[in-house]
């Protein structure tokens, strides 16, 4: 029996071939996907940070305008100018920290060390601003003392307030409860975090999508009250992955949300 030995070789040769442009194309395009994600990561730290920042810089100008104001008048109040060049000063330097921790984010580069939980919620708590009493929203904070987690204190911050304040938002008008738990999970290395409210809960459709950035259902301006940007989740999600966690939701419509974040805990 004769054989053409070169038909069935070129055959695979031209199919090698193939498959060889195939992965190229496909590896280009992974390429791609990973600055497109990267890019939008990017995008998403920037409007994160440009909304922090805005936060921060109410207080540093009324402080700074207030020191100036007793400083030039006829009978400067000495320590009056001290408390408000201090209060801009820790506001201002809150500023730069959560400028490196983002950029540090978004080059995938950040200064993890040992974070105790209890200092992080009530520092998160000193952030947030408003007193929840105003909004008629009763706060329970329940953490387990010693807890610790390893991470980037200024990152994880940043989620633990995307979070009340989403919860807060969720609860205005109506009031509710806004309850902060930690504990360690059992036979596990893990810590969980859980940030649970009594709101109106998030409906079934909305659920799947409510991490995607720029997902938000705060289109229309109330008085007084920005628009959503939609950016909250995803940064939540960014960070807590960045940590080698994950963070879960579990809502029911006229009950309320909880959040949960699994973080490695501190060996
Ligand atoms: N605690 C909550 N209760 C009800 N809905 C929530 C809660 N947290 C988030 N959501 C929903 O998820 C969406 C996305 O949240 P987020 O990423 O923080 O963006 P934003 O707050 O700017 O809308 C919100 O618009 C809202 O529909
Ligand atoms: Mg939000």
């Amino acid at each position: 029996m004769s054989q053409n030995p070169s038909a069935p070789h070129a055959l695979e040769q031209s199919l090698t071939q193939q498959l060889g442009d195939m992965q190229q194309q496909l590896d280009s395009l992974h390429g791609q996907l990973m600055e497109s994600q990267r890019l939008a990561t990017i995008g998403t730290i920037a409007a994160v940070i440009a909304h922090e920042f805005n936060n921060l810089l109410t207080p540093i100008v009324s402080y700074c305008q207030y020191a100036l104001q007793t400083a030039q008048g006829p009978t400067p109040d000495m320590e009056l100018i001290v408390k408000a060049l201090t209060k801009s000063f820790q506001s201002a330097d809150k500023a730069g920290r959560i400028c490196q921790s983002m950029l540090g984010l978004a080059r995938g580069q950040s200064v993890f060390g040992s974070v105790s939980v209890q200092k992080l919620v009530d520092e998160t708590l000193l952030v947030m601003a408003r007193d929840p009493k105003k909004d008629a929203i009763a706060l329970r904070v329940q953490v387990q003392p010693d807890l610790t987690v390893f991470g980037d204190p200024v990152q994880l911050e940043q989620v633990l307030l995307n979070l009340m304040i989403n919860a807060r938002h969720a609860m205005l008008g109506k009031g509710g409860s806004l309850t902060i738990k930690a504990s360690r999970c059992d036979g596990t290395d893990e810590v969980k975090l859980q940030v649970i409210d009594s709101g109106p809960g998030i409906a079934e459709k909305h659920l799947p999508r409510i991490f995607e950035p720029f997902f938000t259902t705060k289109g229309t301006t109330r008085k007084g009250e920005a628009k959503g940007t939609g950016l909250g989740l995803a940064i939540c999600k960014e960070i807590v992955e960045h940590h080698k966690g994950r963070i879960e939701v579990a809502s029911e419509v006229g009950k309320g949300t909880t959040f949960s974040i699994y973080l490695p805990a501190e060996q």
